[in-house]
């Protein structure tokens, strides 16, 4: 499954795209995280050192190049194998998790502002690496700019992040229609940060209206604002927080599609690790009283 976050600046995807990426791998998914952001910064909401974040080597967008195919057709080819760019270009992250950094402008682009290169390389890249690892999780930047190039085109699962505010929710419905649009099979609403129960009718009234799909609704989470705040990943911050529970469910959900999909067993002993860390603090909880 390519999963990608998407939405206004500040919804939430980063945090979305590294705590989900961190937990579908706690479960013993293969994950590969893509940060598809020219401003990257999903190394450290996946908990890598500041010190390992610095030394990633970008992949510049001269990885992919235009070819003939047999037919003559032009296309667009990684100019190394998987595993090159895997061996060249990936950080590990926790978790078992290959991390690639697609960040900077084109080559030459300096002053102009020309993102091509660097979306195309984007879309390339994802669709290249499809094989790779079971879930491939790319954090996107924010706006609309560069679904409209066609970036997000080769993931299958987009996820809009929105906040429960009316502006945001107009961006989630704007970038939920060209998803559609770019003929993405499944896209879901992420309701971040919901404080109060009208928080949530408002989304729930936005998004029926639209005819939106809601996967799961994550509150306004006070240890993800600490994690900021003492510049660690959310997830290592605070496993058990209700922020991290919600984007658990969403996890569960995904790969439940994704067995649906492509008709597999659920894993086996590592599936639901931290559905059991969860209910472990639970009866630990109760122990203590
Ligand atoms: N559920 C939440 N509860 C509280 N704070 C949150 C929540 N989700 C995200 N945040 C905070 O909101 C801010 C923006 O989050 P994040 O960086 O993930 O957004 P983004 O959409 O990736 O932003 P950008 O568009 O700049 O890339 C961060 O300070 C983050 O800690
Ligand atoms: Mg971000």
């Amino acid at each position: 499954m390519k999963i990608a976050t998407v939405g206004k600046g500040g919804s939430g995807k980063t945090t979305i795209a590294g705590t989900l990426a961190r937990l579908l791998a706690g479960d013993g998914h293969k994950v590969l995280a893509i940060d598809g952001d020219p401003n990257p910064n999903l190394a450290l909401t996946l908990g890598m050192a500041r010190d390992d974040a610095d030394n990633i080597n970008y992949i510049p967008p001269s990885i992919m190049e235009m070819k003939k195919d047999a037919d003559g057709n032009l296309k667009l080819k990684m100019t190394c194998t998987e595993e090159e760019l895997i061996k060249n270009y990936s950080a590990s992250a926790p978790e078992n998790i290959d991390l690639i950094v697609m960040g900077k402008p084109a080559d030459g682009s300096a002053g102009s502002g020309c993102m091509c290169a660097s979306h195309r390389a984007v879309r390339g890249v994802i669709t290249e690496m499809s094989a790779y690892g079971e879930f491939t999780v790319t954090d996107m930047e924010a706006g609309l700019e560069h679904l409209k190039r066609g970036t997000a085109a080769n993931v299958d699962t987009m996820l809009v992040v929105v906040e429960p505010y009316y502006r945001s929710l107009e961006a989630g419905a704007r970038t939920a229609s060209l998803s559609a649009e770019l003929e993405i099979p499944n896209i879901f609403v992420v309701a971040n940060k919901v404080k109060t129960e009208a928080d949530r009718v408002a989304i729930d009234q936005f998004c029926e209206q639209h005819e939106l799909s809601i996967i799961g609704y994550v509150p306004l989470e006070e240890q993800f604002i600490e994690a900021e705040r003492q510049a660690q990943a959310p997830i290592d911050f605070d496993p058990k927080c209700a922020g991290t529970k919600a984007i658990y469910e969403i996890a569960l959900k995904l790969a439940e599609l994704d067995i649906e999909k492509r008709s597999l067993q659920p894993l086996p002993d590592k599936a639901n690790a931290y559905a059991r860390g969860f209910s472990d603090a639970k009866k630990e909880a109760c122990t203590k009283k």
